[in-house]
């Protein structure tokens, strides 16, 4: 590639594109790859590398490179102590060096497995708002040249990009989600398995065929419904899904929510009540998934709520904030395990039979109203009845909420 031809603009619009490359997988090996030859082709260096920094021995270690994909380097330790990487890291601005050979800090050990000799470098910090990450390096600018102030602004821009999606990725490689759904789709496999053992014997008769088939097609149900909450949580840990900044009317949001539920409570013969004056103000969230949350919940006050029961959706401004209650008269949750009740994957074990569920319904709304900086509460009593009230804030959250 002729990298003479890069303008600044054209360096803007590559960086665009990587950012949305780099926010598109959660491995961090794949991310890490697509980073170093990110860096490389956009300062127009013949090498690029990362170092991460290993916060509790106080170190670097070279985790990728654009020159070389053997693990040879891989792990090869830089100190913080007079490293380039550590001055980079401590002063939380990026360096040139143009001359690395005759500067004291640069590591030399780093040659021979890379089979590069450094010349001139360009480091850049990677810190998320609160984290060290490590250090993305730049290593010898094409044609012999020096690198540039604007080589600097663009590596800085990558930098940013790159220590989030880095951080995002040890975040969800960290959750528990994964092995816990492991152990949650056990049950549905296991009825399926036993379902369509059942189904090919010989021996049953209409009825029993029938019943499997029904238990076959709620096992199937139930796992697609596992697979999308389990999409929605993750991509919501991981910051990968975007809030929108909707201005709308909390009325028409729970009137197309009591919409979407009605047929599931008359099927139930239960009645469900909006109560929203008139003069409720706009506000602004992400229209979509309030309604989202609002429809969740409403669904659980028809699932734990026996036929016959009532639900009231209420709306109301208190103060700066609008508060949204979905009070129902149902079986209600025992006080021990209310403190779980936004716990991933809890069900409580008494209702487990009354209705079907994967026990993420909760977590994800609660995860929806804390990104919007607002909060969530449930109030309970066994057979008497359950409320959940959620306080959003009436206008727009500092942009950094969401
Ligand atoms: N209105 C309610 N009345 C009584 N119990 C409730 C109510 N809402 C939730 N619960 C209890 O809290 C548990 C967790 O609720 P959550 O919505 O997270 O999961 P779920 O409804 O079981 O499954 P899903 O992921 O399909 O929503 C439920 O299984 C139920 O035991
Ligand atoms: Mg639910």
């Amino acid at each position: 590639m002729n990298y003479e031809t890069y303008s600044l603009i054209e360096r803007y619009q590559r960086l665009v594109e990587i950012s949305c490359d780099l926010s598109s997988t959660l491995d961090l090996n794949i991310l890490l790859n697509r980073i170093v030859h990110a860096a490389a082709d956009l300062s127009e260096a013949q090498a690029a590398s990362i170092l991460l920094y290993d916060e509790k021995n106080q170190q670097f270690f070279f985790q990728a490179a654009s020159n070389l994909d053997s693990p040879m380097m891989q792990g090869l330790v830089v100190p913080f102590e007079s490293s380039i990487a550590g001055a980079i890291v401590s002063e939380k601005k990026p360096l040139i060096i143009n001359d690395a050979q005759h500067d004291p800090r640069h590591f030399t050990k780093i040659a021979k497995p890379t089979g590069v000799l450094t010349r001139s470098l360009l480091g850049v910090p990677l810190i998320t708002k609160d984290k060290v990450v490590g250090v993305l390096e730049a290593i010898n600018k094409n044609n012999e040249g020096d690198f540039t102030e604007e080589d600097q602004k663009v590596l800085l821009a990558l930098g940013a990009q790159a220590a989030i999606a880095i951080e995002n990725t040890r975040l969800f490689q960290q959750s528990d989600l994964i092995s816990e759904l492991v152990h949650e789709l056990r049950t549905p496999l296991a009825s399926l398995s036993t379902a369509s053992h059942l189904l090919s014997r010989p021996e049953i008769n209409e009825i029993q065929r029938v019943q499997l088939i029904h238990s076959i097609q709620n096992e199937t149900n139930r796992l697609s419904e596992m697979a999308s909450s389990f999409l929605d949580m993750a991509r919501l840990e991981s910051g990968r899904m975007p809030f929108m900044h909707d201005n709308f009317n909390i009325r028409e949001v729970l009137k197309d929510s009591q919409q979407v539920m009605q047929y599931k409570a008359e099927e139930k013969k239960q009645t469900i009540e909006l109560q929203v004056s008139d003069d409720i103000p706009d506000m602004v969230a992400d229209r979509n998934k309030i309604k989202q949350v609002v429809i969740n919940i409403i669904s659980n006050a028809i699932k734990y709520t026996p036929p016959g029961g009532k639900i009231i959706v209420a709306a109301a401004q208190e103060n700066d904030e609008m508060i949204i209650r979905i009070i129902d008269n149902g079986h209600g949750i025992p006080p021990e395990a209310l403190p779980h009740i936004f716990e991933k994957f809890y069900r409580v074990p008494l209702l487990e039979r009354v209705a079907t569920g994967t026990g993420l319904g909760l977590s994800i709304c609660k995860k929806i109203i804390e990104t919007h900086g607002g909060k969530i509460e449930i109030q309970s009593q066994v057979n008497s009845g359950t409320t959940v009230i959620i306080h959003l804030p009436l206008i727009k959250p500092a942009a950094n909420q969401f």
